[in-house]
């Protein structure tokens, strides 16, 4: 590979007719070595915001994968030649392009997903006291966000197949609240959640809904686009993610102008068209640089996420036959993009410990159910979410990322089965 390759191209033609051994698939990480430097660079910040990934002695089958191809370089040189870093053309590109494949009106970039949700909330009224409902079983920034505005996160059970807010247990909890203001439903791993369900509850008691779309871009369920399917969704651009912008970066979608305008506003110090700072606002922009990255992303990440239904299909059908792991259930009538595929096994650390050893990369996403991070628990006290709590223990997330090849997928799966043997 040359440095002007793409490194998350599909290499499973290269490597299928290659022998079942480990060091074959070594062979596989070789190919991309003049990425898995910055692949390596990437994946130790990933472990301290969403991941926690093994650090094997050696590896063999990457976690993930991460980098650009020489024509986004191309146009991030030429951004940077042009000398408009902020507030300039290719953000509005970069927006107009994102709104259109969302399937939405407006699409605003900002500076992470975590802003992202923080200007979605306070663009939907969410005031300090108000109750706003997010499930058990997430990254921390789906409720970081709502505790800065001293708004009151209400923990919510997730569906014990689809691992997203089951709207049973939402159903419940709006009607033993004070005052119920949002709902934030997060389409974990790839998979969205019961949107319709969910908006029905929603409507009755006047929710605003805000989709946590971090881990799902482009996901699809029931003839619904992720981030179209409430009144705002929240996207990530963190590099670990389905697309990225090299660095930190977030986007908002809605079909609402006045939300759209108050979230633009929110974003560049509460500052208007005319000038004028009517409202308070922070800074929360997405760079030039960074719109330039997430264009070239935008062009390729269908073709990625069909890349990782592939592949997820393919664990899944090699994991089949051992009775110990769960594999993921794949939403009715959606289409699944797996940020993530993530299994449920007993025995769950010793197994980490098993892959690790012989090369294989592993995560968990997440160690501890949202309400029992001690940030959270000394905010809100006691809560019982049983499911999600379980979970904890159970998951482990297997090397997944668009250019994963059909060995190193058996090889995992092989390794995993010769563990419960
Ligand atoms: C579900 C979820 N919500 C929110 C975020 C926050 O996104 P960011 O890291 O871009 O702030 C992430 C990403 O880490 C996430 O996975």
């Amino acid at each position: 590979m040359t440095d002007s390759s793409d490194p998350t191209e599909p290499i499973a033609e290269a490597t299928e007719s290659a022998a079942d051994s480990p060091g074959t698939t070594a062979g596989t990480t070789e190919m991309a070595a003049d990425v898995s430097e910055t692949a390596a660079d990437v994946s130790e910040t990933a472990a301290d915001s969403s991941d926690s990934t093994a650090a094997p002695k050696e590896t063999t089958v990457d976690f993930t994968r991460i980098g650009v191809d020489g024509d986004t370089v191309a146009d991030v040189v030429s951004v940077l030649e042009g000398g408009r870093y902020v507030k300039g053309p290719v953000l509005e590109r970069f927006e107009d392009r994102f709104a259109e494949r969302a399937g939405v009106d407006h699409a605003v970039g900002v500076s992470s997903g975590t802003a992202a949700l923080l200007l979605a909330l306070r663009a939907g009224g969410v005031e300090a006291g108000d109750d706003v409902f997010v499930p058990g079983h997430t990254f921390f920034a789906t409720a970081s966000p709502v505790l800065a505005l001293g708004a009151e996160p209400r923990f919510v059970d997730v569906d014990p197949d689809t691992y997203t807010m089951d709207p049973d247990a939402l159903a419940e909890a709006v009607d033993g609240a004070a005052n119920p203001a949002a709902v934030i439903p997060v389409h974990i791993y790839g998979g969205m959640a019961d949107m319709g369900a969910i908006r029905g509850i929603a409507d009755e008691h006047d929710l605003f809904v805000l989709e946590d779309a971090c881990q799902a871009h482009f996901a699809s369920r029931d003839g619904e686009t992720a981030g179209a399917a409430g009144d705002v969704g929240a996207f990530s651009f963190y590099p670990s993610k389905n697309m990225t912008v090299a660095g930190d970066g977030g986007m908002v979608t809605t079909d609402d102008a006045d939300l759209a305008e108050r979230m633009r506003e929110f974003r560049n110090h509460g500052r208007g068209d005319d000038g004028v700072h009517a409202s308070l606002g922070l800074n929360y922009r997405l760079d030039e640089t960074s719109a330039a990255v997430g264009l070239g992303q935008l062009a390729k990440v269908d073709r990625w996420n069909e890349n990782r239904n592939l592949a997820a299909g393919r664990y899944t059908e090699r994991l089949a036959g051992i009775s110990e792991v769960r594999t993921p259930t794949e939403p009715e009538n959606g289409h699944h993009v797996y940020h993530l595929y993530v299994i449920e096994v007993p025995e769950r650390d010793a197994l980490r410990e098993h892959l690790a050893e012989r090369g294989i990369e592993t995560g968990i996403h997440y160690d501890t159910a949202l309400h029992e991070h001690p940030a959270i628990a000394e905010r809100v006290g006691d809560v019982d979410l049983p499911r999600s709590e379980r979970l904890v223990d159970r998951i482990v997330s297997l090397p997944m990322h668009p250019a994963i090849s059909e060995s190193d997928v058996e090889y995992v799966a092989r390794t995993i089965a010769e563990f419960y043997r």
